[in-house]
């Protein structure tokens, strides 16, 4: 993949994008990061790249001309108008579902403002996205563009030491990674998990998954709720909800509308927090329900609806 990068500081850019992995990942060919000095272009005798704005305000804007021609000079050079993404404030959120879309591109153009910002002909003529990295403003681009390379390139194939290595991490699966330990067994008083030490790969890989539940639902429950929605039956069985494989049917049925039926009534509360917490205590009521409707069933030996507002799978 190939990442060509307009900004007015080159050197450091360059200079941050070649340690480590990504350093690497470049030396190898996985990708490419071709780095253009905006004011190598500058048609003004003394190389200026920006201007005051008109109608008066505070800080320099950058004029269309460097830019537009620095732009035109990549797409020359490669033949083709590789999609043009401008970092900005003003932009969409990156976040990991973007960047899995972004990873598509066999090449980006990443544009990177400075000072009070550029010439909107510039966004209208050469830019087809504007991407934020956070809702906060920095005093350039260059740092968001090295954040959304190095998000992206470890997508890449080869980059990572395999596709486990971020498949398994927070945000790939909408979930935050599980706590992660390496020796010594015993730090400070505190113990890893005995289960991690168990060398038992199957419990590992439940415990793992109960972690990230867990990490998301403290943490993030903003996340947690969006996953739970998702995954309502493999989150109640993750915590020990799901017991028996006759009922799993009909109870996840039942547990599914008491998720349904609490996240409803949660509408109105903001803190998600509460929602998460009314889900499990509908949770809590809709078992209550499915076992005496069983007793129920027991005693007269007939088949009692539950009222679910799903149908329960024949
Ligand atoms: N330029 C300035 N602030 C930015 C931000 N938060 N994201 C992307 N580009 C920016």
């Amino acid at each position: 993949m190939r990442f060509e990068v307009l900004t007015l500081f080159p050197e450091s850019m360059d200079r941050m994008l070649g340690e480590s992995i990504i350093g690497r990942a470049r030396e190898s060919g996985l990708i490419t990061v071709q780095i253009t000095n905006i004011r190598d272009f500058s048609e003004n005798r003394h190389r200026k790249v920006d201007d005051y704005p008109y109608g008066g305000g505070t800080g320099l804007v950058m004029t269309p001309q460097p830019i537009v021609d620095a732009w035109q000079s990549i797409v020359e050079r490669l033949g083709v108008r590789p999609r043009t993404l401008f970092m900005s404030p003003q932009g969409a959120v990156l976040n990991q579902a973007m960047a899995e879309r972004l990873k598509q591109e066999a090449c980006l153009i990443l544009l990177c403002g400075h000072y009070e910002g550029v010439d909107e002909r510039v966004i209208e003529e050469i830019v087809d996205e504007e991407v934020s990295i956070g809702d906060y403003v920095l005093t350039g681009g260059e740092l968001p563009a090295m954040v959304l390379i190095d998000c992206v390139s470890r997508l890449v194939e080869g980059v990572l030491a395999s596709e486990t290595s971020y498949s398994e991490e927070s945000h790939y699966s909408g979930l935050l990674e599980y706590p992660q330990y390496t020796r010594p067994p015993e730090y400070h008083g505190r113990k890893v998990p005995d289960i991690l030490l168990s060398g038992h790969h199957a419990k590992v890989h439940k415990w793992h998954y109960v972690k990230m539940l867990e990490r998301t639902r403290d943490k993030r429950p903003d996340l947690y709720e969006a996953y739970e929605m998702e995954h309502p039956e493999k989150v109640l069985e993750a915590f020990g909800l799901l017991p028996k494989k006759k009922r799993q049917r009909k109870q996840s049925a039942v547990a599914a509308a008491g998720i349904t039926a609490a996240t409803d009534a949660a509408a109105g509360i903001t803190a998600a927090t509460d929602a998460a917490m009314a889900a499990l205590a509908a949770t809590d009521a809709a078992m209550a329900a499915l076992a005496f409707a069983d007793n129920l069933s027991a005693d007269n030996g007939m088949k009692v609806p539950v009222d679910t507002g799903r149908e329960v799978p024949e």
